[in-house]
């Protein structure tokens, strides 16, 4: 099969109109990207987190983690994404033999690569959590639940009644899975362009109704404000900062090849840093607001905010069977949670999905049914780590738990750290300066020095300490 992804650079060098699998335009690229990094990880991970390790002093070494090390890696990776022009686990291998490199370099690929098929299988039971709830919340569980004495313990049974069932959890990652393979399949424009151009403004519109809500009707804003904002600095210690490193990572979908996907298939002459900037910056943007949506509803209810990975699964509907209008409120919260997730779904399944196009005689559909059927059956080992084979334990961890950490802890960092040294260091410089053309010589030198020294030393440092 020839690489459709270089025949589109090469249409694009020759000025011909967008192809069919290159992004519409600049925005549309800036919102897909958006739409893979806002997900669970912003919602349902990022709150509790926030909970978990004491509040703003997480939030600021958090906001550190994304200024001076997501934004440089995440820009280049779009960067080398759409310089390599192959399919992303390809490009790093092309482009190191093209400049006299070795071609061992490829490895950042493979790793990426894995990364994504692990990423995926785990992920895709979560938001099958998201589209249970969803379905109890428009049947009505959640109210009936929030009339039972003891709404607490009614809610956490219901989530526990949830992780308990095998049926269930199969279920929902089922349809997780078939609604991503079925987005990917149809194509870059034809199938993630037309599913984003509605998820990313509806996600932002859903959610900006939840803070209101939140700001307005709940009464507890400003503690909430406090909470993630006045930093503690007594709460903070090094696995704290291995945590938000890892979530910087996770949370800009960086260090897997995803981003260099949707790179790969920008205009040539389109801005990069300033889209990464836009990308980072509304991404955190959905995290707090995310926190500044739930936490108020939690303060109100009188609830505890470090209720970890159950926060938005019990502490949430217990609050929502607290307020007025909580039935919506929490139809319209699950949505979002829903469609949030759905939109990073793709973007994890598309690089793994080029690499096959290329590589084998499969067609676009066909690799998309083989790469995510193979990610839905090591989803079904995890999805089964909640109940049936919870013994089963590897290194001291579930399945479950051990690929949540494995990837956020380990590959993510260490694939941003070796993308970084590769634009920061191998790439030839008159590459990076023809791609980034347009930042001007300031913002071009601080990038740089954020590549080439302050990213890998940042990576390396938490990684030695976060380990130890
Ligand atoms: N960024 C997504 C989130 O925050 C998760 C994700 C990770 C998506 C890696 C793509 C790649 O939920």
């Amino acid at each position: 099969m020839a690489s459709n992804s270089r025949t589109l650079s090469a249409a694009a060098d020759a000025g011909a109109p967008a192809p069919d699998n290159q992004w519409s335009s600049r925005l549309t690229f800036i919102l897909a990207a958006v739409g893979s990094a806002v997900g669970l990880g912003n919602v349902w991970k990022f709150p509790y987190i926030v909970g978990e390790n004491g509040g703003g002093a997480f939030v600021l070494v958090y906001l550190l983690c994304i200024a001076l090390i997501g934004i440089p890696v995440l820009t280049a990776e779009i960067l080398a994404g759409r310089r390599g022009g192959a399919s992303p686990i390809r490009s790093f291998g092309i482009m190191a033999e093209r400049d006299g490199h070795s071609r061992n370099w490829q490895a950042i690929g493979w790793l990426g690569g894995l990364c994504a098929f692990l990423i995926l299988s785990f992920y895709s039971v979560v938001a099958g959590w998201a589209l249970a709830y969803l379905g109890y919340a428009v049947g009505g569980d959640l109210s009936a639940a929030g009339g039972a004495d003891d709404v607490g313990q009614a809610m956490g049974t219901l989530f526990e009644t949830l992780l308990a069932s095998p049926a269930a959890l199969v279920g929902g990652h089922t349809i997780v899975m078939a609604i991503t393979i079925l987005i990917v399949a149809s194509g870059v424009r034809g199938g993630l362009e037309k599913a984003i151009r509605w998820m990313v403004p509806g996600i932002f519109a859903i959610l900006a109704g939840l803070v209101l809500y939140a700001a307005t009707a709940s009464g507890e804003f400003g503690r909430a404000a406090h909470f993630m904002f006045a930093p503690d600095f007594s709460a903070l210690n090094w696995d704290a900062v291995l945590v938000a490193l890892g979530h910087a990572f996770f949370t800009l979908s960086i260090g897997m090849t995803a981003m260099m996907a949707y790179g790969a298939h920008l205009q040539k002459d389109a801005a990069l840093g300033s889209s990464a900037v836009a990308i980072a910056g509304l991404d955190t943007l959905v995290a707090l607001m995310a926190g500044l949506a739930i936490f108020p509803i939690v303060f109100a209810a009188g609830l505890e905010p470090a209720a970890g990975p159950g926060l938005v699964f019990v502490t949430l509907p217990i609050a929502f069977a607290d307020i007025p209008g909580g039935t919506i409120v929490a139809t319209l919260f699950f949505l979002f949670l829903a469609v949030a997730a759905l939109s990073s779904t793709i973007s994890v399944l598309e690089p793994v999905v080029e690499y096959l196009e290329e590589r084998t005689p499969l067609t676009r559909r066909g690799a998309a049914l083989a790469s995510g059927g193979a990610i839905w059956l090591l989803g079904i080992g995890c999805a089964l780590s909640f109940n049936v084979a919870g013994d089963i334990r590897l290194w001291d961890h579930n399945l479950f738990d051990l690929l949540d950490f494995l990837t956020s802890a380990i590959l993510l960092p260490l694939g941003g750290l070796l993308i970084a040294l590769y634009v920061g260091y191998v790439l030839p410089e008159r590459a990076v300066r023809a791609e980034l053309a347009g930042i001007g010589p300031r913002g071009y030198a601080v990038l740089r020095g954020l590549l080439r020294y302050v990213a890998p030393l940042g990576i390396a440092t938490v990684f030695v300490y976060g380990l130890m």
